[in-house]
């Protein structure tokens, strides 16, 4: 028999610090914010017509060949974007539990600060908007919850969508993309902060500068659903 003495020390992994999961967040932010902004732009061709939005969504699928195979580029990017979104979540959470474990005596109420303010925000908004992104896949990517729901026919899965009496599609849409922006917002000034040199003098700047990306991705984004549910575009 092996006495307790003789065991060999359990190793565990060392832990992450706080500045790297800080780290883990802002690159994973980062890779997912890229995928946003050229997600919106490729949204915003629906407003040169139908096979300007079906030729784009088709090329997103060939592109590579016929160096690779169909759809390589495609699942390389999905895989890039899943491992983003889950390793978001689990610095997120690690920094989470940390923040808590630092403040065992719990805000008296009404002596909230700022700060826990936003972070509440941010983890509630994380929330939706890992559900939205499940309902739209189901929706526009796979089809499966979608009126028309033909393979390769964008154009017409999304006109269909947001037709006007699917009115809480669209209003779902839009509150899943408002939490979409200042989940960026807060996301783009909380990284620049930690990694950049903000001193007093540029703070406002930074802030600016974060809710006028976070608005300009938001108002491009929401341009799709509602033209199709108010008739510009059908
Ligand atoms: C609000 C306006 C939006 C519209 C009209 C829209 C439209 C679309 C369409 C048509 C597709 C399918 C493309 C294809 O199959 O070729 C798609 C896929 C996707 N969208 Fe959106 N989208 C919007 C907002 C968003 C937002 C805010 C996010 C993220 C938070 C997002 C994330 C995704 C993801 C992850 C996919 C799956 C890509 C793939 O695996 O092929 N979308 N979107």
């Amino acid at each position: 028999m092996v006495s307790l003495a003789q065991r060999a020390p359990v190793r565990r992994a060392p832990r992450p610090s706080s500045v790297q999961l800080k780290y883990v967040m802002a690159v994973s932010g980062a890779v997912m914010f890229a995928y946003l902004v050229l997600h919106m732009i490729g949204n915003l061709k629906i407003f040169f017509g139908q096979e300007s939005l079906d030729l784009y969504a088709e090329w997103l699928r060939v592109v590579g060949e016929p160096a690779l195979p169909e759809q390589t580029v495609l699942w390389i990017v999905r895989i890039a974007l899943l491992a983003a979104v889950l390793s978001h979540i689990a610095a997120a959470t690690v920094l989470a539990r940390r923040a808590a474990r630092a403040r065992p005596v719990k805000y008296a109420a009404g002596n909230k600060v700022a700060g826990s303010y936003a972070t509440r925000t941010m983890r509630w908004g994380g929330v939706i908007i890992a559900l939205f992104v499940i309902y739209h896949i189901l929706d526009l990517t796979t089809g499966t919850l979608n009126p028309n729901g033909q393979y390769g026919e964008v154009y017409a899965n999304v006109v269909a969508d947001f037709a006007p009496q699917r009115w809480y599609v669209t209003l779902f849409y839009v509150l899943a993309v408002v939490a979409v922006t200042l989940h960026l917002r807060h996301g783009l000034w909380s990284a620049l902060q930690s990694f950049g040199r903000t001193s007093e003098r540029n703070r406002r700047a930074v802030r600016a500068v974060s809710s006028g990306i976070a608005i300009v991705l938001g108002v491009g984004f929401l341009a799709v659903p509602l033209s199709v549910t108010f008739g510009l575009v059908s």
